[in-house]
């Protein structure tokens, strides 16, 4: 079975990942499927941001907003095609090749199984139907789940944002570059 797939009701086909994915030994326990965010997520998708993120948290009018955006995508992970696992959120700006994971948070019960990992390949998928040639993204300096997922999933170090967060943390700046 596919690890990952990204639908939206009606539409394309899902996606199968692709050989090199599907062949690494599988930590995942849950099938996980990436959808667009619907107005009926956003409950969830604020008390996942309320329980992930300390500052810098995105509002319930923000991703209202973010969900009939042309210049976002509001990606959501769900097991069985219901349960609520996690979310990404990218962003795009006209005339720009380059893409912004702006927010990524898998539910503290679900962590360790795949999910965050599925929600990146999915924001690669967005961006580069976006016809994006890059995904970029900010991460806490001490966040060092995120960032081994990064470096695992391929993304490199291109900066420092100095007191980036809120509170005044350091934000280190990864790219991928698409093939
Ligand atoms: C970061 C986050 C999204 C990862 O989600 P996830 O569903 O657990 O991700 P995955 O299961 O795909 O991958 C987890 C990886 O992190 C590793 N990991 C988990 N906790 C870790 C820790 N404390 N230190 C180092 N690695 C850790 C796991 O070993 C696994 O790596 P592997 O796939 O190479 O074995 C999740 O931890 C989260 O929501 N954190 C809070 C919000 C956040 O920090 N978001 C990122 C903002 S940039």
């Amino acid at each position: 079975m596919p690890r990952v797939s990204l639908s939206s009701p009606g539409s394309s086909p899902p996606y199968t990942a692709p050989e090199s994915i599907r062949m690494r030994p599988p930590p995942v326990t849950v099938p996980v499927r990436v959808r667009r965010a619907e107005v009926s997520d956003l409950d969830d998708l604020v008390a996942l941001e309320e329980s992930s993120f300390a500052h810098d948290r995105l509002s319930r009018a923000q991703y209202r907003r973010h969900l009939d955006s042309e210049s976002a995508q509001v990606l959501v992970a769900s097991a069985n095609h219901r349960r609520f696992l996690g979310t990404a959120v990218v962003f795009f700006r006209r005339g720009s090749k380059v893409a912004r994971l702006y927010s990524l948070a898998t539910k503290p019960e679900a962590r360790g199984k795949g999910v965050g990992s599925a929600l990146i390949e999915a924001a690669e998928i967005a961006a580069r139907a976006h016809r994006c040639r890059s995904l970029r993204l900010e991460v806490r300096t001490d966040n060092v789940a995120a960032i081994g997922i990064y470096e695992r999933l391929g993304y490199t170090r291109i900066g420092t944002y100095p007191k980036y967060y809120q509170d005044g943390a350091d934000a280190l700046r990864f790219e991928k570059l698409f093939a």
